[in-house]
């Protein structure tokens, strides 16, 4: 098994210009696969609140989800560095509040850092967080938390004087004390200016690159996650699909009696037969 990167790993793997891959993880056995494909990093998105919990947007995800998620991303990937994504409204009314709930990220689910929405607008909540010792990540480009304020789940930086504002939201993150920075649905072009500019790595969600890595939703890249597929994603495999075909054919067996068959039945203990059959008699 690999070992366990750090911040200072991820800042060598940009210098040495070594892509670092990873994925969103909700689940106990999702983490367990990351961590067995050496993940180099996992995120615990609040995406979850569309992949796991089936809501519309991340809006209604709280930090009692995200904790328990990440706790149990956690106890699935023990040697992996995991972000535990902050929810909306967790850091956007005081700075002390963003630091608190921060902090529960690493005293209660044992996260390696946090990941926060916003670049000028957040770069306050950022910057407390920073200054408190927490390895805090920025988040720009497409925010799906503030997806109504821009629009809908849109691309950014798409002409000159949007890139202006992702570029002036990444040097306000870099500035406010992040480690690394996620851009999210901008053009390869503005991504990879951004990475080169910036000291701290850059990662790119349908951001292309080159930059400093890449992050898929696993729910997403797996076919897991069927309402909807973004245009960045590559469809790595069908789960959701060998799951309906598995439940389908379940259901068939049941009703016409295929399953169970002996061989997923217990058997009464050898020599046992008579005495356990006189026994159920006197029930009859
Ligand atoms: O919650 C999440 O998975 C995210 C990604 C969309 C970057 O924040």
């Amino acid at each position: 098994m690999a070992k366990k990167k750090g911040r200072l790993d991820f800042i060598k793997m940009k210098q040495n210009h070594e892509q670092v891959a990873w994925v969103t993880a909700y689940d106990f056995p999702t983490a367990q696969f990351a961590e067995a494909a050496e993940m180099d990093m996992i995120l615990v998105g609040d995406s979850l609140g569309m992949c796991i919990l089936g809501y519309k947007g991340t809006v209604p995800v709280t930090m009692e989800d995200c904790i328990s998620h990440c706790k149990a991303v956690r106890r699935g990937a023990p040697e992996t560095f995991i972000v535990g994504d902050m929810p909306f409204g967790s850091y956007q009314i005081t700075n002390s509040e963003a630091v608190y709930n921060a902090a529960r990220f690493l005293k209660e689910a044992e996260t390696d850092a946090i990941k926060l929405e916003g670049g000028l607008r957040t770069a306050g909540a950022l910057k407390a967080i920073a200054d408190a010792g927490i390895l805090a990540m920025g988040h720009i480009g497409l925010t799906p938390q503030s997806s109504g304020p821009l629009g809908g789940f849109k691309a950014q930086g798409l002409d000159p004087y949007s890139a202006r504002f992702v570029i002036e939201d990444a040097l306000a993150v870099q500035e406010a004390g992040a480690y690394a920075l996620l851009i999210e649905a901008v053009p390869p072009e503005l991504c990879s200016f951004i990475a080169k500019k910036l000291t701290i790595p850059v990662y790119s969600i349908g951001a292309g690159g080159p930059c400093d890595g890449q992050l898929l939703i696993s729910s997403d890249m797996i076919g897991m996650f069927q309402s909807f597929t973004p245009k960045f994603v590559k469809v790595y495999a069908n789960v959701g699909e060998q799951i309906t075909k598995a439940f389908k054919e379940y259901v068939k067996d049941v009703h016409t009696g295929v399953f169970p068959s002996d061989e997923y039945c217990y058997h009464i203990r050898k020599g046992m037969e008579e005495d356990y059959n006189k026994m159920l008699k006197e029930f009859e």
